[in-house]
């Protein structure tokens, strides 16, 4: 039996090279290692307001995107969460089991909630239990995902261990698997904050469908120093952005990499990578193009997606509800 791969994207904003280097393009590489389910959270992208028709078409870019990427229907199971209403209803059954303090730590919560004050809606905060309730559905023993998740993978491992302790063995116990380098890709104009999707004014993230102009404009107007040595140091965000970037793409040691640029500048540098990440997108978005010039295509694959992982979800949620006295 091979062991179960899971994890889950965001079908808002656009979809960056840091979404990309720390989980699309790993789930690419464990596909044939692995049995893959990927899942598109449109419930969870619903904790913030969305405009109806645009998240409907980013559901479909983000999957068209997924596939784009290298993930092989043939091999990985991507569906939408809102397909399956297990995902809620379990949700809702772990809702009843994870003590309020648990979620009251969980520091994403803290930082999103901060950004929008009085509007924050009672999802957001319970974002964590339906995230939970996506992994436990279908025992998942791996979470590829970017060091941002990996509090929400403890309490997903928390409250399992909790419901198995109560209820008898129920669940299983997944593992995070993130990244040792670039499971936390930062944003260009604010190297000491992380990349993301829709952040707040001055965020500049690459999106994989993003032009060659539009590539360039960002990289060059990334952050840097006052200094003028190329090395990787942690304690210089911006250069150490850019070239953990430089090296995720291109493969070369950083021993390799410092060498390269030991007589140039900042601006070569700039210029270099810029390159580098058009010719990485230039395929995928291609591919993209191919892919999506017929939409029901995408529309064909979600559904199959969905059927074949229904049986896995109906499975747990059922043996959750006897567990629990349900019905
Ligand atoms: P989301 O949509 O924000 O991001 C998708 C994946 O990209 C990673 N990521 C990053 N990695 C490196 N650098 C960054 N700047 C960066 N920004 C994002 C994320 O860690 C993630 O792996 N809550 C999740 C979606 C989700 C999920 C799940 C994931 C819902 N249910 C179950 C795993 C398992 C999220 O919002 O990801």
């Amino acid at each position: 039996m091979k062991e179960r791969v899971f994890s889950g994207i965001q079908p808002t904003g656009n979809i960056h090279i840091g979404n990309y280097l720390a989980a699309v393009r790993r789930w690419v590489e464990l596909q044939n290692e692995y049995e893959n389910l990927f899942c598109i959270v449109d419930l969870h992208a619903i904790t913030v307001p969305q405009d109806p028709s645009m998240l409907k078409a980013k559901i479909r870019e983000t999957a068209g995107l997924l596939f784009a990427a290298g993930i092989d229907p043939e091999k990985s199971s991507v569906f939408v969460q809102s397909h399956l209403s297990a995902h809620a209803e379990l949700a809702w059954i772990l809702n009843c089991i994870i003590p309020l303090g648990w979620m009251q730590r969980m520091t994403q919560f803290k930082e999103k909630s901060a950004m929008q004050r009085r509007t924050v809606s009672t999802g957001l905060f319970d974002y964590p239990a339906l995230m939970a309730a996506d992994i436990l559905l279908y025992q998942a023993d791996l979470v590829p995902v970017g060091e941002d998740q990996r509090q929400h993978i403890e309490l997903t491992r928390d409250a399992a261990r909790r419901f198995n302790a109560i209820y008898g063995e129920t669940f299983r116990i997944p593992e995070a698997v993130i990244p040792e380098v670039g499971a936390r890709i930062m944003d260009l104009a604010d190297p000491l904050k992380k990349m993301s999707k829709s952040g707040p004014g001055g965020a500049m993230a690459i999106g994989l469908l993003d032009t060659p102009e539009a590539v360039r404009s960002k990289i060059m107007k990334a952050q840097t120093d006052s200094l003028r040595d190329i090395r990787f140091d942690e304690g210089r965000p911006g250069i150490h952005n850019l070239l953990v970037i430089y090296e995720l793409f291109t493969g070369m040691a950083r021993t390799a990499i410092e060498r390269h640029f030991s007589a140039k500048g900042y601006a070569d540098l700039k210029r270099e990578l810029a390159e580098i990440i058009i010719g990485n997108l230039s395929p995928l978005q291609s591919h993209y193009r191919e892919l999506t010039s017929d939409p029901s295509y995408i529309n064909h694959l979600l559904t199959e997606g969905a059927q074949r992982v229904r049986p896995l979800a109906e499975r747990t949620l059922s043996l959750v509800k006897e567990r629990m006295g349900l019905g």
